[in-house]
Protein backbone atom coordinates (compact mmCIF):
# COMPACT_ATOMS: atom_id res chain seq x y z
CA UNK A 1 0.00 0.00 0.00
CA UNK A 2 2.75 2.30 1.17
CA UNK A 3 4.68 1.24 -2.14
CA UNK A 4 1.65 2.60 -4.47
CA UNK A 5 1.12 5.44 -2.46
CA UNK A 6 4.79 6.44 -2.86
CA UNK A 7 5.29 5.63 -6.54
CA UNK A 8 2.08 7.31 -7.69
CA UNK A 9 2.44 10.05 -5.57
CA UNK A 10 -0.94 11.56 -3.26
CA UNK A 11 -2.00 13.83 -6.42
CA UNK A 12 -2.62 10.86 -8.89
CA UNK A 13 -4.31 9.03 -6.16
CA UNK A 14 -6.64 11.54 -5.06
CA UNK A 15 -7.53 12.19 -9.14
CA UNK A 16 -8.05 8.45 -9.39
CA UNK A 17 -10.44 8.79 -6.76
CA UNK A 18 -12.20 11.92 -7.87
CA UNK A 19 -12.58 10.36 -11.23
CA UNK A 20 -14.18 6.83 -10.01
CA UNK A 21 -15.41 7.39 -6.36
CA UNK A 22 -13.53 4.55 -5.14
CA UNK A 23 -11.45 3.81 -1.92
CA UNK A 24 -7.90 2.22 -2.72
CA UNK A 25 -8.48 -1.90 -2.42
CA UNK A 26 -5.51 -1.92 0.45
CA UNK A 27 -7.80 0.97 2.95
CA UNK A 28 -11.02 -1.23 2.08
CA UNK A 29 -9.39 -4.86 3.35
CA UNK A 30 -8.76 -2.89 6.17
CA UNK A 31 -11.86 -1.21 6.75
CA UNK A 32 -13.58 -4.62 5.85
CA UNK A 33 -12.31 -7.15 8.63
CA UNK A 34 -15.04 -9.24 10.27
CA UNK A 35 -17.82 -7.11 7.70
CA UNK A 36 -20.23 -9.64 6.59
CA UNK A 37 -21.90 -7.52 3.99
CA UNK A 38 -18.74 -6.00 2.85
CA UNK A 39 -18.54 -4.73 -0.90
CA UNK A 40 -15.24 -3.91 -2.51
CA UNK A 41 -17.58 -1.36 -4.32
CA UNK A 42 -18.35 2.82 -4.24
CA UNK A 43 -21.17 1.74 -2.29
CA UNK A 44 -18.95 0.67 0.76
CA UNK A 45 -20.13 4.17 2.97
CA UNK A 46 -24.10 3.24 1.81
CA UNK A 47 -23.24 -0.63 2.67
CA UNK A 48 -21.70 0.65 6.17
CA UNK A 49 -24.65 2.87 7.03
CA UNK A 50 -27.22 0.28 6.60
CA UNK A 51 -25.05 -2.33 8.81
CA UNK A 52 -24.71 0.47 11.51
CA UNK A 53 -28.59 0.74 11.22
CA UNK A 54 -29.42 -2.73 11.54
CA UNK A 55 -26.98 -3.24 14.76
CA UNK A 56 -29.40 -0.30 16.27
CA UNK A 57 -32.65 -2.03 15.17
CA UNK A 58 -31.44 -5.83 16.80
CA UNK A 59 -29.74 -4.11 19.75
CA UNK A 60 -33.08 -2.21 20.14
CA UNK A 61 -35.04 -5.16 19.50
CA UNK A 62 -37.24 -2.73 17.13
CA UNK A 63 -39.73 -5.30 14.99
CA UNK A 64 -41.22 -4.60 11.98
CA UNK A 65 -40.81 -5.75 8.11
CA UNK A 66 -38.23 -4.23 5.93
CA UNK A 67 -38.36 -2.80 2.09
CA UNK A 68 -37.35 -1.08 -0.40
CA UNK A 69 -39.05 1.27 -3.10
CA UNK A 70 -36.90 0.97 -6.85
CA UNK A 71 -34.90 -2.12 -6.63
CA UNK A 72 -34.07 -2.38 -10.15
CA UNK A 73 -31.40 -5.24 -10.66
CA UNK A 74 -31.52 -5.90 -6.59
CA UNK A 75 -28.53 -5.01 -5.60
CA UNK A 76 -29.09 -3.20 -2.39
CA UNK A 77 -31.86 -4.89 -1.69
CA UNK A 78 -29.38 -8.13 -1.37
CA UNK A 79 -27.70 -6.49 1.11
CA UNK A 80 -31.11 -5.73 2.94
CA UNK A 81 -31.79 -8.94 2.64
CA UNK A 82 -28.52 -10.23 4.62
CA UNK A 83 -28.60 -7.65 7.21
CA UNK A 84 -32.16 -8.51 8.28
CA UNK A 85 -32.00 -12.20 7.63
CA UNK A 86 -35.45 -12.83 10.05
CA UNK A 87 -37.19 -10.48 8.29
CA UNK A 88 -39.78 -10.05 5.31
CA UNK A 89 -38.19 -7.77 2.41
CA UNK A 90 -41.13 -6.16 0.20
CA UNK A 91 -39.53 -4.99 -2.97
CA UNK A 92 -41.27 -2.96 -4.52
CA UNK A 93 -41.09 -1.46 -8.29
CA UNK A 94 -42.68 -1.50 -11.83
CA UNK A 95 -39.23 -4.09 -12.78
CA UNK A 96 -39.64 -1.83 -16.29
CA UNK A 97 -38.37 1.79 -15.30
CA UNK A 98 -40.09 4.75 -14.88
CA UNK A 99 -43.95 5.59 -15.03
CA UNK A 100 -44.91 8.29 -17.65
CA UNK A 101 -47.06 9.56 -15.06
CA UNK A 102 -44.13 10.21 -12.78
CA UNK A 103 -41.74 11.73 -15.42
CA UNK A 104 -44.88 13.60 -16.59
CA UNK A 105 -43.89 15.91 -13.02
CA UNK A 106 -40.17 15.76 -13.30
CA UNK A 107 -40.30 17.34 -16.42
CA UNK A 108 -42.96 20.56 -15.52
CA UNK A 109 -40.85 20.93 -12.17
CA UNK A 110 -37.69 20.72 -14.26
CA UNK A 111 -36.39 18.17 -11.15
CA UNK A 112 -34.98 15.66 -14.05
CA UNK A 113 -35.07 14.86 -17.82
CA UNK A 114 -36.45 11.67 -16.06
CA UNK A 115 -34.77 9.34 -19.48
CA UNK A 116 -32.64 6.80 -17.33
CA UNK A 117 -34.04 3.54 -18.60
CA UNK A 118 -34.56 1.27 -15.35
CA UNK A 119 -35.98 -1.23 -17.88
CA UNK A 120 -33.20 -4.16 -18.03
CA UNK A 121 -34.70 -6.14 -15.01
CA UNK A 122 -36.86 -9.03 -14.03
CA UNK A 123 -38.59 -10.47 -10.89
CA UNK A 124 -36.49 -13.86 -11.32
CA UNK A 125 -32.88 -12.08 -11.60
CA UNK A 126 -33.69 -10.06 -8.25
CA UNK A 127 -34.48 -13.31 -6.62
CA UNK A 128 -32.59 -14.98 -7.55
CA UNK A 129 -29.45 -12.68 -5.72
CA UNK A 130 -31.56 -13.14 -2.94
CA UNK A 131 -29.58 -14.95 -0.13
CA UNK A 132 -32.83 -15.28 2.61
CA UNK A 133 -35.28 -15.56 -0.95
CA UNK A 134 -37.73 -17.02 1.41
CA UNK A 135 -38.22 -13.97 3.13
CA UNK A 136 -39.00 -11.79 0.03
CA UNK A 137 -42.61 -10.32 -1.05
CA UNK A 138 -42.47 -8.95 -4.28
CA UNK A 139 -44.91 -6.31 -5.40
CA UNK A 140 -44.47 -5.52 -8.83
CA UNK A 141 -46.22 -1.99 -10.81
CA UNK A 142 -46.80 1.18 -9.90
CA UNK A 143 -46.01 2.68 -6.34
CA UNK A 144 -48.27 3.59 -4.49
CA UNK A 145 -51.28 1.55 -6.41
CA UNK A 146 -48.72 -1.66 -5.33
CA UNK A 147 -49.30 -0.47 -1.42
CA UNK A 148 -52.02 -1.01 -1.16
CA UNK A 149 -53.90 -4.03 1.46
CA UNK A 150 -50.22 -3.83 3.30
CA UNK A 151 -50.57 -3.89 6.80
CA UNK A 152 -47.55 -4.41 8.02
CA UNK A 153 -45.62 -2.07 10.13
CA UNK A 154 -41.53 -1.50 9.41
CA UNK A 155 -37.96 -0.90 10.82
CA UNK A 156 -35.87 -0.17 8.05
CA UNK A 157 -36.89 1.19 4.24
CA UNK A 158 -34.86 1.87 1.58
CA UNK A 159 -36.08 4.83 -1.00
CA UNK A 160 -34.58 4.86 -3.72
CA UNK A 161 -36.66 5.46 -6.78
CA UNK A 162 -35.27 8.70 -8.30
CA UNK A 163 -38.31 10.79 -9.04
CA UNK A 164 -40.41 13.38 -7.17
CA UNK A 165 -43.84 11.68 -7.01
CA UNK A 166 -43.24 7.87 -5.58
CA UNK A 167 -40.36 9.62 -3.10
CA UNK A 168 -42.96 11.73 -1.76
CA UNK A 169 -45.58 9.53 -1.62
CA UNK A 170 -43.16 6.88 -0.10
CA UNK A 171 -42.20 9.12 2.41
CA UNK A 172 -45.95 9.25 3.84
CA UNK A 173 -46.48 5.79 3.57
CA UNK A 174 -43.37 4.15 5.20
CA UNK A 175 -43.69 7.03 7.68
CA UNK A 176 -47.14 6.41 9.16
CA UNK A 177 -45.68 2.50 8.97
CA UNK A 178 -42.43 3.40 10.55
CA UNK A 179 -42.02 1.95 14.37
CA UNK A 180 -40.56 3.94 17.08
CA UNK A 181 -36.49 3.42 16.43
CA UNK A 182 -36.95 2.72 12.85
CA UNK A 183 -35.11 3.84 9.65
CA UNK A 184 -35.51 5.63 6.27
CA UNK A 185 -32.84 5.37 3.76
CA UNK A 186 -33.49 8.28 1.05
CA UNK A 187 -31.22 7.81 -1.65
CA UNK A 188 -30.51 10.58 -3.85
CA UNK A 189 -31.20 13.05 -1.44
CA UNK A 190 -27.90 15.24 -2.73
CA UNK A 191 -27.91 14.27 -6.64
CA UNK A 192 -27.95 17.08 -8.66
CA UNK A 193 -29.26 14.43 -11.53
CA UNK A 194 -32.12 14.34 -9.47
CA UNK A 195 -34.03 17.17 -7.62
CA UNK A 196 -37.20 16.00 -7.19
CA UNK A 197 -35.49 14.11 -4.19
CA UNK A 198 -34.71 16.60 -2.20
CA UNK A 199 -37.94 19.25 -3.01
CA UNK A 200 -39.41 16.10 -2.00
CA UNK A 201 -38.02 15.40 1.21
CA UNK A 202 -37.98 19.09 2.40
CA UNK A 203 -41.32 19.23 1.98
CA UNK A 204 -42.13 16.01 4.08
CA UNK A 205 -39.85 17.17 6.60
CA UNK A 206 -41.46 20.72 6.74
CA UNK A 207 -45.07 19.36 6.99
CA UNK A 208 -44.39 16.19 9.28
CA UNK A 209 -41.56 18.13 11.13
CA UNK A 210 -39.48 15.44 10.50
CA UNK A 211 -36.26 15.77 10.52
CA UNK A 212 -33.40 14.10 8.48
CA UNK A 213 -30.22 13.59 7.72
CA UNK A 214 -27.35 14.04 4.69
CA UNK A 215 -24.71 11.20 4.93
CA UNK A 216 -21.80 11.11 2.61
CA UNK A 217 -22.41 8.25 0.28
CA UNK A 218 -22.02 8.60 -3.14
CA UNK A 219 -25.43 9.97 -4.77
CA UNK A 220 -25.95 11.77 -1.08
CA UNK A 221 -28.39 9.58 0.22
CA UNK A 222 -30.73 10.99 3.84
CA UNK A 223 -31.59 9.51 7.01
CA UNK A 224 -34.92 9.65 8.50
CA UNK A 225 -35.59 8.17 12.23
CA UNK A 226 -38.81 7.60 13.78
CA UNK A 227 -38.36 8.53 17.71
C1 LIG B 1 -32.13 3.88 -9.23
S1 LIG B 1 -33.20 2.53 -9.52
C2 LIG B 1 -33.06 1.59 -8.03
C3 LIG B 1 -31.66 1.09 -7.75
C4 LIG B 1 -31.55 0.10 -6.61
N1 LIG B 1 -32.14 0.60 -5.38
C5 LIG B 1 -30.09 -0.20 -6.35
O1 LIG B 1 -29.51 0.36 -5.41
O2 LIG B 1 -29.51 -1.02 -7.09
C6 LIG B 1 -34.79 3.26 -9.42
C7 LIG B 1 -35.94 2.29 -9.56
O3 LIG B 1 -37.14 2.92 -9.13
C8 LIG B 1 -38.21 2.36 -9.85
N2 LIG B 1 -39.38 3.25 -9.76
C9 LIG B 1 -39.43 4.59 -10.00
N3 LIG B 1 -40.68 5.05 -9.85
C10 LIG B 1 -41.46 4.00 -9.49
C11 LIG B 1 -42.87 3.85 -9.19
N4 LIG B 1 -43.73 4.88 -9.20
N5 LIG B 1 -43.32 2.61 -8.87
C12 LIG B 1 -42.46 1.55 -8.84
N6 LIG B 1 -41.14 1.63 -9.12
C13 LIG B 1 -40.64 2.84 -9.45
C14 LIG B 1 -37.66 2.21 -11.26
O4 LIG B 1 -38.36 1.25 -12.00
C15 LIG B 1 -36.19 1.82 -10.99
O5 LIG B 1 -36.00 0.43 -11.08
Amino acid sequence: MANVVLRLGYRTIKQILKKFNQIPCGVMMFLSKDRPNFVFEYEYIRVSSLELMANEIYDKNIGGSVAELGVYRGDFAKIINVAFPDRKLYLFDTFEGFDKRDINVELKNNYSTGKQDFSKTNVELVLNKMKNRQNCIVRKGFFPETAEGIGDTFSFVSIDCDLYEPMKKGLYFFYERLNNGGYIMLHDYNNKGYNGVKAALREFSKEKKVPYFPVCDVCGSAVIMKL
